[in-house]
């Protein structure tokens, strides 16, 4: 016979969980393995009796039904929750989702629904294989497994012109992002200028490995390798940092370039950082080659970046023209404008917008946050979250938030991308 599915019921009211114990018993391929009261129980009972599949109360008093989802797939990613909820809680089922719930039903649920939802997450569950990522306690770790539930949203930081406050807004982006999403969320920030990328001085950092070493690797990588090149910076977020020298980023040169022109090393070390973080923020440099379009295949969302001047401003609009003429993908497009500074300043943030496209965010001008931020690499983020500069910066980690919050039940795959004409024919 083949093996049940392990149930684990985790509600606050005694009666519910028996109800749900009940409904559950009718399945003879369901056995329910434990029953918690709480999200501390759960946790506690989860890695003692590894469940197939936890169906978790959203409101639970001290830890929540979401918080607790998110600490169980962090811990068991192959773990499938399924998350209960009384009608009106409609606004909490992103949320859910979004803490790696993989579906959400409507208490009471009917016995049809609830043994359709295990039946069909356990199937889910299947087929993404086996074996923790996360070190549990006692758990040996299994190196180069597919690990985390959900791949990473990657977005790419860019422009077309030097100066215009890309590292800055990547740096602090990141983050933020880590702020917002709390200690649990799992940040990466790649730096993609190859040749002269500098994220390691805004941050501070000693880096004594490099994206160049992990280059050789494209097509053995595994995760142990990967975390022996990634450097941890205060904030929480773990940094790809760039080659230590433009003779370093050679080994990409090297690498081959696909039919739509992008570098296959830079997009294969991309596809497989993704499979161990919540968000990827990528800086690149200031040119339109395979690198770019490496980021581009791979971004979720591709963020231009101007200041109000117009060389910039020319510069950022004919790349976007540029990337409709290769139809790309436009809903992952969006523009930023730093440097806004509306007192010394004739050109207006919206007669930008106008002449381009609407601004996920203005990032106001000040001068002396940001070069002290620089020469000393202290993120700015650090020390200026009440300032004008520290909150647009904030704004923008939750402008990033709701974009993939609206964009989850629509995203569009990866291969849309592929399918533009290479850029070798059209340039
Ligand atoms: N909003 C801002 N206000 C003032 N100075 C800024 C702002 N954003 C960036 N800078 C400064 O502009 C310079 C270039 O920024 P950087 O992030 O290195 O740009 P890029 O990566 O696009 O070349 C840095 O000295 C930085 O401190
Ligand atoms: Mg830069």
């Amino acid at each position: 016979m083949a093996d049940k599915i392990r149930v684990m019921i985790v509600d606050d009211i005694a009666e519910t969980r028996e109800q749900l114990r009940k409904l559950l018993s009718f399945d003879p391929d369901i056995e329910v393995v434990v029953m918690a009261g709480s999200g501390e129980e759960a946790l506690r009972s989860v890695t003692q009796v590894f469940p197939d599949v936890v169906l978790m109360d959203i409101n639970l008093p001290g830890m929540d039904g979401i918080a607790t989802t998110s600490k169980i797939v962090e811990a068991l990613p192959t773990v499938q929750v399924i998350m209960l909820s009384v009608q009106g809680e409609t606004d909490y089922m992103r949320r859910a989702m979004m803490a790696g719930a993989r579906d959400y039903l409507t208490k009471p649920p009917s016995a049809d629904e609830l043994l359709d939802a295990i039946h069909r997450v356990y199937t889910m569950r299947q087929k993404m294989g086996t074996g923790p990522l996360m070190p549990i306690p006692g758990m040996p770790q299994v190196a180069g497994t597919v690990s985390r539930a959900a791949n990473a949203k990657i977005v790419t930081i860019y422009s077309p012109k030097g100066g215009t406050g890309c590292t800055t807004l990547a740096v602090n982006l990141a983050i933020a992002l880590q702020m917002v999403l709390g200690a649990d969320a799992k940040v990466c920030l790649v730096d993609a200028n190859l040749q002269f990328g500098d994220i390691a001085i805004f941050m501070k950092l000693q880096a004594a490995r490099t994206i160049a070493d992990l280059a050789p690797h494209v097509q053995d990588m595994d995760f142990d390798l990967l975390r022996t090149i990634l450097v941890s910076h205060s904030s929480g977020v773990q940094v790809l940092t760039a080659p230590a020298t433009p003779e370093d980023a050679e080994v990409f040169r090297d690498s081959e370039v696909e039919e739509s022109g992008a570098n296959t090393r830079l997009k294969a070390i991309l596809e497989f950082v993704r499979q161990e973080f919540d968000y990827i923020i990528v800086d690149t440099a200031h040119q339109v080659d395979d690198v770019i379009l490496a980021t581009l295949d791979v971004s979720d969302l591709f963020i231009v970046v101007t200041r109000p001047v117009i060389p910039e401003i020319r510069g950022a609009r004919q790349f976007i023209d540029l990337l409709r003429k290769l139809s790309y993908t436009m809903d992952k497009v969006s523009l930023v404008i730093n440097g806004v500074d509306t007192k010394r300043m004739g050109i207006q943030p919206e007669a930008i917008e106008r002449a381009m496209m609407p601004a996920m965010v203005h990032i106001p001008y000040d001068e002396r946050i940001a070069l002290r931020a620089a020469n000393y690499g202290e993120p700015l983020i650090l020390k200026n979250t009440r300032t004008p500069i520290g909150q647009a910066i904030i704004n923008f980690a939750t402008e990033i938030q709701k974009y993939f919050a609206q964009t989850v039940e629509e995203t569009v795959p990866v291969s849309e991308a592929q399918k533009r004409p290479g850029i070798g024919r059209l340039l």
